[in-house]
């Protein structure tokens, strides 16, 4: 079988049971169940646990995954140190990608790849991921760094790790409904970029680094911080129709549109647009909330035709604004609920690996000389 698909399109890779999604018509189910019913009811410590067990926790089930991923709140000594001899300059997604990397070096047999090491692993990287990224925030505008508090939720706790206050029950609630619908998305590019990794079986520490390079890309989860940047460049309301026009008159994507797999709205849009909608409403926002919505009127109008509606980073750039985060954290937000599903996938793949080797179409010549130096 010698089929080529540019990009893997439509190529199926891997078996999961983890996320499916409907792509025409606009439907995400986790392990079966809708999104917009997690996002409704669910944690995202309850979300992880179902992802990665494939089914929802008891009572007795939830507080011990809890309680595991508490005690991993705390940041380890080496990687706090590592922190605060990185340049103030770097961004975010480079500081968690190699300091996920890093967390290796503290972890007495990081190589272990059954299943069961394999879990552990993930949650000690889950667990420190929002120390990291708080910590350095709070490093590079000259802040000490905040110790967690393991009474805290997940997303408490990070919020609280990087503003130093507790955030409120509303900001919490918001930031945790950010985190369940970010949480797996099927076989995309990074989640394919950590299976290719442990499909060697290297280690799970490596596995992750990759998918974290892989996202901050403005084709996967960058595109919420140009979604940002772009709502910025709009100075109002009234000139958001030129602005979306030009672009599309110059073949510029709006980023925040389209999708691989979607050719209708993405569902996760969905939900965050009603939270990107309260949120703006109560922190003075709404000017932001109107220029999207109306770039989502136009982009309708313009190219609904072709299947190009608003994916999961349009509306979470306006709810991360409202939350208070700063634009380079958007995609480590996203990638650190992303690591919930990164860790179900490479569990996945090592109880029933197989190693990832496809093949390229060789379009080059053949027999060509080989000419001396000096000759060329
Ligand atoms: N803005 C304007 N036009 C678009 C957009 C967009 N964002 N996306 C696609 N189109 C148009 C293309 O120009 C093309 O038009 P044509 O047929 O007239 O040439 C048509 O829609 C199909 O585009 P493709 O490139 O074939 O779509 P593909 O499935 O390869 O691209 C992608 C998907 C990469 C996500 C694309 O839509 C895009 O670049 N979007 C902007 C970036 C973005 O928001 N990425 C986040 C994706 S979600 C995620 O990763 C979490």
């Amino acid at each position: 079988m010698t089929t080529f698909a540019k990009g893997l399109e439509g190529i199926i890779a891997a078996e999961t049971n983890m996320s499916w999604i409907d792509g025409t018509n606009g439907v995400l189910e986790y392990v079966g169940i809708n999104i917009d019913e997690l996002a409704r009811n669910s944690t995202f410590e309850e979300t992880v646990y179902l992802l990665w067990n494939k089914k929802l926790p008891t009572r007795a089930q939830l507080e011990e995954f809890t309680k595991e991923l508490r005690e991993h709140y705390k940041v380890a000594d080496g990687i706090k140190d590592r922190i605060k001899s990185i340049p103030s300059t770097a961004e975010p997604m480079h500081v968690l990608r190699s300091l996920i990397s890093e967390l290796a070096f503290y972890d007495d047999n990081p190589n272990a790849n059954d299943v069961e090491s394999a879990r552990h692993k993930a949650i000690n990287i889950l667990g420190q991921a929002p120390g990291i990224v708080a910590m350095y925030d709070r490093a590079r505008r000259g802040l000490d760094p905040i110790e967690p508090d393991t009474s805290l939720t997940f997303s408490e706790n990070f919020l609280y790790m990087l503003n130093g206050e507790k955030p409120t029950e509303t900001m919490a609630r918001a930031f945790d409904i950010c985190m369940i619908t970010h949480a797996d998305h099927g076989l995309n590019n990074s989640t394919f970029a950590a299976r290719v990794v442990i499909s060697t079986l290297s280690d799970v520490y490596s596995a992750l680094t990759a998918a974290v390079g892989s996202l901050r890309g403005p084709l996967h989860g960058g595109a919420n911080e140009g979604v940002m940047k772009m709502l910025n460049e709009i100075p109002s309301v009234d000139d958001v129709e030129d602005y979306v026009m030009n672009k599309l008159k110059n073949k510029d994507r709006i980023m925040g549109f389209g999708h691989r797999v979607y050719k209708a709205k993405d569902p996760r849009a969905k939900d965050l647009q009603k939270l990107a909608k309260q949120l703006a409403t109560d922190t003075g926002n709404e000017a932001l909330y109107e220029k999207s919505s109306k770039i989502e009127e136009i982009m309708e109008r313009e190219v609904g035709s072709k299947g190009i509606y608003p994916n999961v980073d349009f509306y979470s750039a306006t709810t991360y604004h409202c939350i208070g985060l700063k634009l380079d954290l958007f995609t480590p937000m996203f990638a650190m609920s992303r690591l919930g599903g990164w860790s179900g996938h490479v569990i996945e793949q090592l109880g029933d690996n197989r190693l990832f080797r496809p093949k390229a179409q060789f379009i080059g010549e053949h027999g060509v000389p080989y000419v001396a130096i000096d000759d060329r």
